[in-house]
């Protein structure tokens, strides 16, 4: 009798919990919001639900929503979404004093899943982005999934086509597995500030020095700028087999993250594996356990990256990259303590003593090819460019420019580059900044492997 009352219990509670799980299908109404119909029926099911958009229908989110706190919740697109055609309507909306923030926002919750479709007609989210891109717009654009605070998260096989700006957060999450997903911020004209072209390209000219030979202003991509894939906050997370294609960070570590695992991805056409910014207005940094490997650049402006801003505070520490392959990649490996956007003024000339503290870098296995070539970037819209660097060639595989006394322990190893012009490999480092070893000859010069780096 024990036995089987030992069988039969657990039995039960497996059936209760199953038929305790109900699927919603969100209502549709043509030509209408299918926003409020969404929100009443997640209010109505916030526990043990799957809320599903179904395949064959596309939804109108013609309005931004916020989630009410969700346990046990799965929120399933198999149909297709598709945000407001027309500009105006969402900026009045990002704009009014109640948006929650993202255009989708959660809330908190326990065990939430957001899940795409595997099926490649459907299960897609149309932010309409081009027409934002094309007409330069950056007034009230929106942030697309807020996957805020949820504990035990899933995000999987999302597919998100031409969305207007930055796509996935995860602040204050915690225990986030996200995979498979899909962005496509790719833009399909070539339109830069034609004005400001010129002025840009001169003095990118100055800053490298290329030849003029072979440079096409066709070749600038679009101003899909600020179209970040994945903003990771929070502790525990695990990034992996997603593909990006956009115009920003391709994933970016913000402050207070730790234990942030990167793998097995595709990322072209943005601004690199960021760290960073931190220490912005002095504020105080803390990013620990950052794990990044297995990852394709393609047409990137960066490789890997760290930033903190002239004046910060705080430390960011055990941070590795590894088994990097780049692509037509202009700064494969690029660390800043003193990050300044040009684009906003001349650098301050600060006296303070304070930055953020950096420990324990590593870039490992990195390979390929660095764009050497005269390419303006199409967020370069002011002069200099926000990215220029001063005396660097364009022939750079690695630039450290640190802050005296405040790095520690930072190492490139396996390094392997060639420019596409076939000119010789660069780095830049100041060596009265570091103190170990860092893998290269610490100079501004040709890029020399040192044993720690071989
Ligand atoms: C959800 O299901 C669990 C059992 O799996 C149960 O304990 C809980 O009360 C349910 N919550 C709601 C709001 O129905
Ligand atoms: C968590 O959610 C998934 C569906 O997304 C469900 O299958 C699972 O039973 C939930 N876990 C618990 C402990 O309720
Ligand atoms: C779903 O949306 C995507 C992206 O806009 C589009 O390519 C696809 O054709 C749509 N699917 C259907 C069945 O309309
Ligand atoms: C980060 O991971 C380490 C090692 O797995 C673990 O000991 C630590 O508790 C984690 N930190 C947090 C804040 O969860
Ligand atoms: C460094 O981070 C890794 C995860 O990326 C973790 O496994 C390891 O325990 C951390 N080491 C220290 C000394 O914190
Ligand atoms: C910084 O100091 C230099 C030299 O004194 C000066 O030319 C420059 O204008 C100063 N920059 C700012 C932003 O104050
Ligand atoms: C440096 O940081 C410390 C600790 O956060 C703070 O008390 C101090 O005011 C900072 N100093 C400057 C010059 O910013
Ligand atoms: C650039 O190089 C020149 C000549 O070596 C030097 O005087 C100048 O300080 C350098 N500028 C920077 C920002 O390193
Ligand atoms: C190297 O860094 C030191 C300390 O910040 C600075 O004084 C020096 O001008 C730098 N050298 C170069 C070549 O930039």
């Amino acid at each position: 009798m024990l036995t089987r009352n030992a069988l039969l219990l657990p039995l039960l509670q497996f059936v209760a919990t199953v038929l305790a799980w109900d699927t919603f299908v969100v209502p549709h109404t043509p030509d209408a919001d299918d926003t409020p119909g969404l929100l009443s029926l997640v209010t109505s099911h916030p526990a043990n639900a799957t809320i599903l958009f179904s395949k064959g229908t596309t939804y109108n989110a013609w309005s931004a929503i916020k989630f009410p706190v969700l346990n046990n919740v799965e929120i399933r697109i198999e149909g297709n979404l598709t945000y407001p055609n027309d500009i105006a309507t969402i900026q009045a909306i990002v704009g009014a004093s109640g948006f929650p923030g993202s255009w989708f926002t959660f809330s908190g919750g326990n065990n939430v899943t957001l899940r795409g479709s595997t099926d490649p007609k459907w299960g897609w989210v149309d932010g309409h982005g081009q027409q934002w891109w094309d007409a330069n717009q950056q007034v009230n654009r929106p942030h697309g999934w807020a996957f805020s605070k949820i504990n035990n998260g899933v995000i999987r096989d999302m597919k998100l086509w031409k969305p207007i700006a930055w796509n996935f957060a995860t602040s204050g999450a915690v225990n986030v597995h996200a995979f498979d997903n899909l962005i496509l911020a790719s833009s399909d004209t070539n339109v830069m500030l034609l004005s400001l072209l010129p002025t840009v390209a001169n003095k990118l000219y100055t800053v490298f020095p290329f030849q003029h030979v072979g440079y096409s202003y066709l070749s600038a991509p679009t101003l899909n700028l600020h179209s970040d894939g994945f903003s990771a906050g929070g502790t525990n997370l695990v990034f992996e087999n997603n593909y990006i294609v956009n115009g920003d960070d391709c994933l970016t570590v913000g402050n207070g993250a730790r234990n942030i695992t990167w793998r097995n991805s595709y990322c072209e056409g943005g601004h690199g594996l960021s760290i960073g910014s931190l220490g912005k207005g002095g504020s105080v940094a803390d990013v620990q356990n950052v794990h990044i490997e297995n990852t394709v650049m393609k047409d990137s402006l960066y490789g890997a990256r760290f930033k903190s801003w002239t004046g910060g505070n705080g430390l960011a520490r055990n941070i590795t990259w590894k088994n990097i392959a780049f692509d037509n990649v202009m700064f494969p490996i690029y660390v800043t303590q003193n990050y300044w956007d040009q684009g906003i003024g001349p650098k301050p000339n600060t006296t303070t003593t304070n930055n953020t503290h950096i420990q324990d870098f590593t870039f490992v296995n990195f390979a390929g090819t660095i764009r050497d070539t005269g390419f303006v970037e199409g967020s370069c819209v002011s002069d200099p460019c926000w990215y220029a660097v001063p005396n660097a060639t364009g022939r750079e595989v690695v630039i450290l420019d640190l802050y005296p006394g405040t790095a520690s322990n930072i190492l490139a190893k396996d390094i392997f580059a060639v420019t596409e012009t076939g000119r010789p490999v660069a780095a830049m480092c100041n060596s009265t900044t570091v103190t170990n070893d860092v893998g290269f000859k610490c100079w501004n010069g040709a890029f020399i492997r040192t044993k720690a780096g071989l």
